[in-house]
């Protein structure tokens, strides 16, 4: 259910036309896996607050829309299956994460002989933070290997599985290629386990309908500005709602603080505990707003009109001689190729030249799997649902002017 949508039916071609009104830029965009194109409605969300700002003061203005910023977790928890108190927004997946595996690390005192799990897929800011917390406090990190063929060998993870794990993280689709991993059949292994599961949803919120229940995660991250087409600054973090009401948040709340006893305070239930006083509020406004454009359109016809478009761009790629695609036939929202005589940085700045923006895949993204496969560096190319054949054209087009 988190792979290919049960709703085969794509967006059709006249809300297509409109959802591509929505954009303003000249470019053919295949960077949406880095950031995608900010749908008007999003956009004029984030200025007329920034106006607001302007007019009345930033503090009067947070007041005036008081009960839309209280309703952004609302807001994210239905895209995700969720409540509104098992999400917290942030500005980065990686602080997301970061800020989910430090309370925990506190909470729960991780310490040596802990062990974490993690997929060969990681993001180099998922493994850093584990890095980190090895440095620290010794706990231990173990890889799971996988299929050749870039599949999570679910066998491997469940055979490295004792009762000194303390945490499963696994990478819904990679940074630099668009395999899906089945993570609901992860969560299916992990029933049972004392194990907090961590899913990376960077690459797929806002491309495939998320079901956070039905994955069976504890622990979920992405930020707002990929594919669901949030303004930058923006992330989503779902921490399940009995571990959410454990955890001590390194960064206490405002006004959580005892002034009489500095040793005593109180949290609020959920993920409120994590909320700041300070942050961007029009980009808040702004992620909230993507959540319920693509809601609009429906998940299920954004993922099926993806894989159509994904493949598209994969059948334009494998024309071209001596081009190597490093992922699979079925690979959606990010197809990467490695080019027969160019740099992928030499690739990426020739295409954009003809307008056609692309980006390069740095070997240093996924260090796990840049380790064991040859796949990296390579140029990706991710298309969204608004991707147009014109835009592949000019893709095409690009190329061949490349040699
Ligand atoms: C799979 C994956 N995880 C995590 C991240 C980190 O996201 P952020 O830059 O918002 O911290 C990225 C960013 O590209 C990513 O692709």
């Amino acid at each position: 259910m988190n792979d290919i949508p049960p709703d085969r039916s794509t967006i059709d071609t006249a809300t297509l036309e409109r959802v591509r009104a929505d954009v303003t830029s000249a470019r053919a965009h295949f960077n949406h896996a880095g950031m995608s194109l900010t749908p008007a409605p999003v956009l004029d969300r984030v200025l007329t607050h920034l106006q607001l700002e302007a007019e009345l003061g930033g503090y009067e203005a947070a007041v005036a829309v008081g009960d839309e910023l209280a309703a952004v977790p609302a807001v994210l928890a239905e895209m995700l299956g969720a409540t509104a108190d098992e999400i917290a927004a942030t500005e980065s997946a990686t602080r997301a994460w970061e800020t989910a595996l430090w309370s925990l690390a506190e909470t729960f005192d991780y310490r040596g002989g802990d062990r974490i799990i993690v997929d060969q897929f990681a993001y180099a800011t998922v493994h850093s933070t584990l890095a980190a917390l090895h440095r620290s406090r010794g706990v231990e990190m173990t890889v799971v290997p996988a299929h050749p063929d870039g599949r999570l060998d679910a066998a491997a993870l469940a055979a490295s599985l004792d009762e000194h794990t303390r945490v499963v993280v696994v990478t819904h689709m990679p940074t630099h290629v668009g395999t899906v991993t089945d993570v609901a059949a992860v969560g299916r292994l992990l029933a049972g386990s004392d194990a907090v599961f961590a899913v990376d949803l960077s690459q797929t919120l806002g491309q495939l309908p998320i079901d956070v229940g039905a994955i069976g995660c504890d622990v979920a991250f992405a930020p707002g500005r990929k594919f669901l087409r949030a303004p930058r600054g923006t992330a989503v973090l779902y921490v399940r709602a009995a571990l959410a009401d454990q955890i001590v948040p390194l960064a206490l709340p405002f006004g959580a603080v005892d002034p009489d006893d500095l040793g005593r305070f109180t949290l609020p239930a959920g993920l409120r505990r994590l909320d700041q006083f300070e942050y961007g509020v029009a980009a808040r406004l702004g992620v909230a707003e993507a959540a319920r454009y693509a809601m609009a359109l429906g998940l299920d016809r954004i993922g099926a009109t993806m894989a159509d478009r994904s493949r598209a761009v994969i059948e334009r790629l494998a024309s071209f001689d001596g081009v190597r695609l490093t992922g699979t036939p079925d690979d959606r929202g990010i197809i990467s190729f490695v080019h027969p005589t160019l740099s992928p940085e030499a690739v990426q700045v020739g295409l954009s030249a003809h307008g056609v923006n692309t980006w390069v895949n740095p070997a240093g993204g996924a260090p796990f799997d840049a380790a064991a496969r040859p796949v990296l560096p390579s140029v990706r190319v991710s298309p969204h649902y608004l991707t147009s054949d014109d835009d592949l054209d000019r893709l095409e087009r690009a190329l061949h002017a490349l040699d």
